[in-house]
């Protein structure tokens, strides 16, 4: 038997922006998938036990399967193999928390142990970005990147097909976040493919978003890196608004964003994908973070309490 582990994520600045090639700021969560592969059997067997938003696992299967098979070809094996899978973990099957990376890392590392495959984490990640092409169609590389790695990390796309621009970053202590599901599952792909398409079409209200949510990127670093939060969260809610005039929010993101800033949250946006999935919210301390949370499950949603700018789980 193969054992892997790949880490869940959340976006701070960037999302889709970085698909076209804007830099964004991601950051590991203390939650991970992990998976375990064995070499037996006829077919493709997967057993998924992630506890998952209700429908998240029958929507992504025949995703999921493309991704098994876009790995085993990356890796050099035949994309049919039988394999027998297994994935459970810490990380909730919500949409917008790399849930789908950070399954795809952990069983690019299982089937690699399986297969008595040496492979370095640049492989690895090479790999689970393939499969992410069957979730996201055209991935940014940003949640495999985290779910390989883990940590905080500045991310750009390199959009001429070379090595993307990763840099690690630190902030001097790890900050609370509350991390809100909509109970929505999200289409990744559509999100990604949405936002291209109306990009296309509006190239000068477009432009000018991108070009604000380049400059939030920057000064999100800056702020990070000057352990200054309350602007953090200022930059947090900015962005957000910029995800709204992209479309990519929903009625239940605003609604979760809303109530964590109403409950004190430095800041709040959606992260990753939208059009359902996940907000986070940042509220540095473990009171305020309570108090983000718990106004969040009162009205019904489920919600995950995290940090982010830790090295290791
Ligand atoms: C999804 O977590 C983030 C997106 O920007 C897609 C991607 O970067 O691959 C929406």
């Amino acid at each position: 038997m193969g054992e892997g582990s790949g880490f869940g994520k959340v976006i701070l600045f960037g999302e889709h922006f970085v698909v076209h090639g804007l830099p964004g700021i991601v950051s590991a969560i203390d939650s991970a998938t992990d998976a375990e592969v064995r070499k037996t059997g006829e077919s493709l067997v997967i057993r998924d036990e992630r506890k998952a938003t209700k429908g998240y696992a029958e929507e992504k299967r025949l995703q999921q399967i493309e991704s098994i098979e876009r790995m085993l070809k990356t890796m050099g094996l035949s994309p049919k193999l039988p394999l027998n899978i297994w994935i459970g973990g810490s990380l909730p099957g919500f949409s917008g928390l790399g849930a789908s990376a950070a399954s795809s890392v952990a069983i690019a590392r299982a089937i690699a142990e399986e297969f008595s495959l040496n492979l370095a984490n640049e492989k690895i990640n090479q790999i689970a970005y393939e499969a992410e092409k069957a979730y996201a169609g055209n991935p940014s590389g940003i949640d495999n990147t985290a779910a390989t790695y883990g940590g905080l990390m500045w991310f750009k796309k390199n959009m001429t097909g070379g090595l993307d621009k990763v840099e690690r970053l630190s902030v001097s202590k790890p900050v609370e976040i509350v991390i809100g599901s909509t109970g929505k599952v999200a289409n990744t792909k559509a999100m990604v493919a949405g936002v291209a398409e109306r990009k296309k079409k509006n190239p000068e209200k477009y432009d000018s978003i991108f070009k604000l949510a380049e400059n939030l990127a920057y000064d999100g670093r800056k702020a990070l890196e000057s352990y200054d939060l309350r602007k953090v969260g200022e930059l947090m809610n900015e962005n957000h608004s910029l995800l709204q005039e992209i479309e990519v929010s929903s009625r239940e993101l605003d609604l979760l964003v809303d109530i964590a800033r109403k409950n004190g949250a430095f800041g709040a946006k959606l992260t990753g994908g939208g059009g359902g999935g996940c907000m986070t919210a940042l509220a540095p301390s473990k009171e305020l973070q309570e108090k983000v949370a718990s106004a969040i499950e009162k009205e019904g949603y489920d919600v995950l309490r995290t940090k982010i700018g830790f090295e290791k789980i």
